[in-house]
């Protein structure tokens, strides 16, 4: 980005008015906030998505079926012959824990309708239908015990290709047609059930066709009885591309129905949300589902980026793989995740558990030429990736902050070349600052004057990823 870097003046948008909160850099978290179920995720922020099952051996995305109208038999023969011997639970978690990421969320059972858990309700799972005959989500389940990693099950609850009566788009009429509430009571609530023994520590819902608020009731209380802690997102009612239309009545809705958490568009990072707890998930290349085509991959610098702004802004990141159909998450991905796990380790305090400051950073929306975008737009479509929303595009950011109390970070991803003005403090209310990259905590120099905080950087920053500078608060 050209831009010299001058002093910022920071609107204060969401606080105007509130003279009080003004005077809180970093806000102090509500006791709902640390009493709430979904609390660990918002401490955890940064988590793993998986999408992973037999489209995973087409190689073409999780939305194959449909998009190519694979006729259901055709499909389950190839269902037939999934073999995926190169998985290794254990080396999945690790990839996870390595990248700094503190839960895994996994397809239990995607739209395809194909089961990677040993089912007894449908058949059409990876212990009773294919060669490999093992349980995944059991294999994970101990891996994840084992490593610290909280894992949780992604289950499309109403959109079923293969079960007659099952939601969404019908190609394969004589097979797919059916009873919807047959479906549900057959297949949904029952493999629910099912995946609850697993324990565990949050269902997430997707795609709610034909949902009302009674059968949200009755799949919560699936949820809620196997375990009263379970977590449970918004998708079970609303698309993500819903939520930050909900008026206040739906959301509370939401609430009183027993939603925890707020899953927003698929691949946007939304401006601040109003519920405390909320996740935006987000494709690592352009696809969830393994796609042999897509090396689109994100730079651990633009990992970073996102993971921060979405910790500025109050979110948990949830960042995809798409492994392929022998078991492998793709090489490019685990050494992407790794880069910036590493930033993670020195600089892990400026994100978990950390929260929005009242400084909105400042960055440059990325342009793109018409080309370019037609291109992304292509690729989404391609991929059922989801398309991105207009006033949502990506911001390259020159820096963001978080913080917690006492604390603020201050994360720049472009080096100041001249000295580096925050305005907008109350008081002068800075007493030390430190870089977390340096080993010594050697102080940075500052001076502030009225409100404003001038630092004096070094030349050059301590790690091109992002350097976090964190300034101590009285
Ligand atoms: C969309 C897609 C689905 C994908 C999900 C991830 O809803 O339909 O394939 O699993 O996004 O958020």
């Amino acid at each position: 980005m050209k831009r010299s870097h001058k002093s910022v003046i920071i609107a204060l948008s969401c606080f105007a008015g509130v003279a009080a909160a003004r005077a809180q850099v970093v806000p102090v978290p509500t006791a709902d906030k640390s009493t709430g179920r979904a609390a660990w995720m918002d401490e955890a922020k940064y988590g793993m998505f998986i999408h992973w099952g037999v489209y995973s051996a087409l190689a073409n995305g999780e939305w194959v079926m449909c998009r190519s109208k694979i006729p259901v038999a055709e499909y389950k023969e190839m269902a037939s012959k999934f073999n995926p011997t190169q998985f290794d639970a254990d080396q999945w978690v690790a990839v996870a824990k390595k990248a700094g990421m503190k839960y895994i969320t996994i397809t239990s059972k995607h739209h395809d309708g194909f089961a990677i858990f040993d089912s007894q309700v449908s058949d059409y799972n990876v212990v009773d239908y294919t060669p490999f005959k093992r349980d995944v989500l059991a294999e994970l389940k101990v891996a994840c015990d084992k490593a610290g990693i909280k894992l949780g099950f992604y289950y499309s609850q109403t959109q079923d290709w293969e079960y007659p009566g099952g939601a969404g788009r019908k190609w394969d009429h004589k097979v797919q047609r059916g009873d919807f509430r047959k479906y549900i009571d057959s297949k949904a609530i029952p493999q629910l059930k099912e995946i609850m023994a697993y324990e565990p520590t949050h269902i997430w819902f997707d795609t709610p066709h034909s949902m009302t608020p009674e059968l949200g009731r009755e799949f919560v209380a699936v949820v809620r009885e196997a375990d009263p802690d379970c977590i449970i997102n918004s998708r079970l009612m609303y698309h993500g591309n819903q939520v930050e239309g909900l008026k206040p009545a739906q959301l509370e809705e939401l609430k009183s129905m027993g939603v925890d958490f707020l899953s927003y568009r698929d691949r946007t990072i939304p401006p601040k949300s109003p519920w405390e707890y909320w996740e935006t998930c987000m494709t690592l290349n352009g696809a969830w589902g393994y796609n042999a085509k897509d090396n689109n991959w994100k730079t651990p610098k633009q990992v970073i980026m996102q993971l921060t702004e979405v910790v500025s802004k109050g979110g948990t990141f949830l960042l995809n793989v798409g492994p392929t159909g022998e078991g492998l998450i793709p090489e490019q991905a685990v050494k992407n995740l790794e880069v910036a796990g590493e930033w993670l380790k020195v600089n892990g305090e400026s994100i978990y558990g950390a929260c929005g400051t009242i400084f909105e950073g400042e960055g440059q929306f990325i342009t793109r030429t018409a080309a370019e975008q037609a291109a992304l737009d292509k690729e989404a479509l391609e991929t059922g990736a989801g398309k991105r929303k207009k006033g949502h595009e990506q911001k390259d950011y020159a820096w963001l902050a978080t913080g917690r109390e006492g604390k603020l970070y201050l994360h720049f991803f472009q080096w100041p070349t001249e000295p580096f003005v925050l305005h907008g403090f109350d008081k002068d209310m800075v007493t030390g600052s430190y870089f977390l990259a340096d080993p010594a905590m050697s102080p940075v120099k500052f001076t502030q004057k009225g409100g404003s905080v001038t630092v004096n950087l070094p030349s050059k920053p301590l790690d091109d990823l992002n350097t976090v500078l964190c300034l101590i608060l009285e």
